[in-house]
């Protein structure tokens, strides 16, 4: 899900914020944290809210970046994006079709439409009814889409905030691709559990039902010499005087690329388990966990990787992989993918996975690069916080916390996922 049109740093590597300057990438905006004046603004009319002169230069503030989020949007270019990173989509449609006898003949709400994809899936599968809400522009379009393939009987597309819809039903199943980059960037979340506690009914089927934010320690020493060492030596020149700006324009903040599993130093850790059937948008404005890791191998340490998955689960089933699997042994990440898939389908259970190990999709993974790489020899323990949380520059955006600590040596380092 990012709108927005690609940020590139010197070096090439991607930096996700649409609200900058356009971009193909999918600027999934921010943090799903947020402080309680953004949710005061999600939750209700502004008009409705009393304000001191300081909410409202907060309130037309947060009017600004929600219109400049929903104006990237607006673009054809990310919709595209998204409809062909066929991992996501087709996982969708296979979730939907998994979930027909839910579906077909029930009322469906489709948080945030785009160009009404997921709603004519669930037309297709038989819905009766498909509330398709969609603030920005692509809504329109959506509405021509549905009016060509002979549905607006079925789907009706809501040009509006979810936040502003009135409809006069609940619904029985509610399905939104919301997910950010490293899972809870641009904030989308919440709006889907505002819309599960105003509409959906009790019982009723959220589509994906789960998600999950992994963390693992990287080693990716390429992407260090190609940003970095490259400054020793350009041309015959010593330019190392330049590393220090090298390293903070290169690292500053975090990166969103494809990482492969070769890259991963060990089994990942579980920073975030969410079920959507009961989160709450306050548990999102800001998650702490602790983590520690033994690296399975003898590698310089370059940064942490993060990546999601999400799950489409009936209400009553249990997800299948909220435990966190801390380091140990020498297993490899290719058992790790086969025991994630072998999890997902023994229960029958449909996996969305951004993992490097996994095909890539357009998320990639989320990366924090240190500034300074550390040697790690085999079982070596890296451990420490990470604490993610709403950002008050931008309510979508994602302000990162990272404590680390290697022997007797700690550090700390902030980034804000912009
Ligand atoms: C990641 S896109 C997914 C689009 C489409 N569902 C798909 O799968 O291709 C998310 C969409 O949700 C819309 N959106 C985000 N927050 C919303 C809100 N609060 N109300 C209505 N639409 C919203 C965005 O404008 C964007 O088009």
């Amino acid at each position: 899900m990012l709108p927005g049109f690609p940020s590139y740093h010197s070096n090439g590597y991607h930096s996700p914020s649409p609200l900058r300057e356009p971009r193909n990438k999918r600027g999934r905006y921010s943090s799903r944290g947020r402080s309680s004046q953004m949710l005061s603004s999600y939750a209700f009319p502004l008009s409705q809210v009393q304000q001191s002169p300081a909410d409202r230069t907060s309130s037309s503030k947060w009017e600004e970046l929600d219109a400049a989020y929903f104006h990237s949007y607006s673009h054809l270019g990310i919709h595209e994006e998204m409809i062909k990173d066929h991992v996501r989509t087709e996982t969708y449609r296979a979730a939907i079709q998994q979930h027909q006898n839910s579906i077909s003949g029930k009322v469906v709400m489709d948080v945030g439409c785009g160009t009404g994809i997921l709603s004519i899936f669930c037309a297709l599968a038989g819905a009766r009814k498909v509330y398709a809400v969609e603030a920005s522009e692509i809504a329109v379009q959506a509405n021509e889409v549905v009016k060509a393939n002979n549905l607006s009987e079925k789907v009706i597309v809501l040009h509006e905030k979810i936040e502003n819809v009135t409809i006069e039903e609940k619904v029985d199943v509610i399905i939104s691709e919301w997910m950010g980059y490293m899972l809870l960037y641009e904030s989308m979340l919440s709006s889907v559990i505002l819309a599960r506690d105003r509409w959906l009914k009790p019982g009723g089927l959220i589509l994906p039902s789960h998600a999950t934010l992994y963390m693992a320690p990287v080693t990716h020493s390429e992407r260090y010499h190609e940003s970095i060492d490259f400054w020793r030596n350009v041309y015959g020149i010593d330019m190392s005087v330049i590393l220090p700006l090298a390293k903070q324009c290169a690292f500053e903040e975090p990166s969103i690329e494809t990482i492969s599993a070769e890259n991963i130093l060990s089994w990942p850790f579980v920073v975030k388990g969410i079920d959507c059937y009961t989160v709450t948008a306050q548990e999102l404005e800001s998650i702490t966990t602790r983590y520690r890791f033994a690296s399975m191998l003898r590698a310089p340490l370059h940064g942490f990787a993060f990546w999601f998955d999400v799950e489409f689960s009936d209400p009553a089933t249990f997800p299948t992989h909220f435990n966190s699997f801390i380091t140990s042994g020498s297993s490899t990440s290719t058992h790790l993918s086969t025991q994630r898939t072998n999890l997902a389908n023994s229960n029958k259970k449909l996996l969305l996975s951004t993992a490097p190990e996994e095909e890539p999709t357009h998320w990639q993974q989320a990366i924090i690069y240190f500034y300074e790489p550390i040697e790690m020899t085999q079982d070596q323990i890296i451990e420490g916080s990470i604490t993610l949380s709403r950002s008050m520059e931008n309510p979508r955006f994602l302000n990162i916390h990272l404590e680390y600590s290697s022997g007797c040596r700690s550090f700390v380092k902030e980034s804000i996922l912009r």
